[in-house]
């Protein structure tokens, strides 16, 4: 796992923009696994300001509200378009995300996870952490062979979500969500999680032990992970020197 850590969310998105850069132009058919939520914006704000060829780009969402059409504001097929692909000159016949008012839930996962293998598999996936250490919406608990599947939120979600919504009782109790196993059959995870509030989650992630309690922790058993942290997120972990080290001597090929 490679931990990136940066003094700002500024620096460290600008680094993970010219990641995500960079694979666009040099594999320009690449499958990109997309993720929601207030950390991404300023990610996408990057990659749009970029000007990058979308036209050949296929993209999988990580999750969906159960109950929400993509039109409402607060859908992540609503977020999407308003923050990346109204932007970009991707192709609606390959932009992917769950369907929030799928009439038979489980044949939609079904039929999501076939999408994703016909593409041939998800090259980067990018995921954000819940302050309880949720990938996509799989919460803690989650089985950490899952597949897309429909989840019910946690309290602690309910609430890290309410911001978004203009009353604590709008926020769906369900979604559908990538499961932890599609997550790690993709080439690519890269994480972002920015604030003090992360830095549980993240050092449990990261250093502590492979368990559903914190799901991201299962990121452990990927070949290929690199997480990008301010040092606020960062003030949790216990081999935080050493992990700034490694990152300064990089040579200059394997940087970003
Ligand atoms: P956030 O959400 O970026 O809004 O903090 C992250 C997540 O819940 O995965």
């Amino acid at each position: 796992m490679e931990i990136v850590i940066q003094p700002t969310p500024e620096a460290a998105t600008a680094i993970a923009a010219r990641l995500l850069s960079q694979l666009i132009r040099q594999k320009p058919a690449a499958v990109l696994g997309l993720a929601t939520g207030g950390t991404m914006e300023p990610l996408y704000a990057r990659l749009v300001a970029a000007q990058l060829d979308w036209a050949q780009i296929t993209t999988f969402n990580l999750d969906e509200y159960v109950g929400l059409s993509p039109e409402h504001p607060q859908s992540y097929h609503h977020f999407m378009w308003h923050h990346l692909f109204r932007h970009v000159n991707a192709s609606p016949k390959n932009i992917n995300l769950p369907d929030g008012l799928a009439r038979n839930v489980p044949l939609a996962c079904e039929d999501y996870e076939r999408k994703i293998s016909a593409a041939g598999g998800i090259d980067l996936q990018l995921l954000g952490i819940g302050t309880h250490g949720h990938i996509g919406f799989n919460e803690p608990t989650s089985s950490l062979a899952s597949r897309t599947r429909i989840k019910t939120l946690t309290s602690q979600t309910l609430k890290d979500n309410a911001r978004f919504f203009s009353r604590p009782s709008e926020v769906p109790h369900h979604v559908i969500t990538m499961g932890i196993g599609t997550i790690l059959d993709s080439r690519h995870c890269v994480l972002l999680a920015f604030g003090k509030n992360k830095a549980r989650a993240v050092a449990g992630s990261i250093e502590g032990p492979v368990t559903s309690m914190f799901p991201a922790s299962a990121l452990q058993l990927h070949p290929k992970v690199t997480v990008f942290l301010d040092a606020a997120a960062a003030s949790e972990l216990k081999m935080c020197e050493y992990y700034r080290w490694v990152y300064d001597q990089k040579p200059d090929w394997q940087k970003f």
